[in-house]
């Protein structure tokens, strides 16, 4: 049997709670309409983004990772902005070596008044990792590619 359905990617969104986050929140309450694709998952503040986080998504099925958090000299929490760059990095290097094409994961800076570039970030990135195919890392895995589509939190639990 075979599946005719075109490729809609799955793209897990790290938001920061003070900045890309409200960024979301803006765009949503503005109406900007983005791609419905990305799932945000909140977090404190980008440099609380274990790197396992976004190894796990990719692995229950995400086909994508965005990562947001505020501009740097702007993070709550002094650098960990910097951190969360830094991470970035060594997880692109990472996926390299394993084999992932490193553009599947992304990088945004977004304040709260950034809605707009938000949602076009969110957009863009959707064709990028739409024009990359399917990742179908970990598929097979017991099933859990369909299991992260509709509940990511407990994917990543
Ligand atoms: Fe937003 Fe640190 S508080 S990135």
């Amino acid at each position: 049997m075979t599946n005719n359905k075109p490729f809609e990617p799955v793209i897990i969104g790290f938001t920061c709670n003070w900045c890309s986050y409200r960024a979301a929140d803006l765009a949503g309450t503005s109406r900007t309409k983005y791609a419905p694709n990305i799932r945000l998952l909140r977090l404190m503040c980008s440099g609380r983004l274990d790197p396992t986080f976004v190894f796990k998504a990719l692995a229950n099925g995400a086909d994508g990772v965005m990562i947001t958090g505020c501009h740097p000299g702007e993070c709550h929490y002094l650098e960990q902005n910097y951190k969360a760059l830094r991470r970035f990095q060594l997880m692109r290097r990472t996926l390299e070596g394993l084999g992932v094409d490193p553009r599947r994961v992304k990088l945004v800076w977004a304040s709260a008044a950034e809605g707009a570039k938000f949602a076009q970030e969110v957009t863009s990135f959707v064709e990028e990792v739409r024009a990359l195919g399917p990742l179908n890392w970990g598929a097979g895995e017991n099933g859990r590619v369909a299991e992260y589509q509709s509940t990511p939190q407990e994917a990543l639990a």
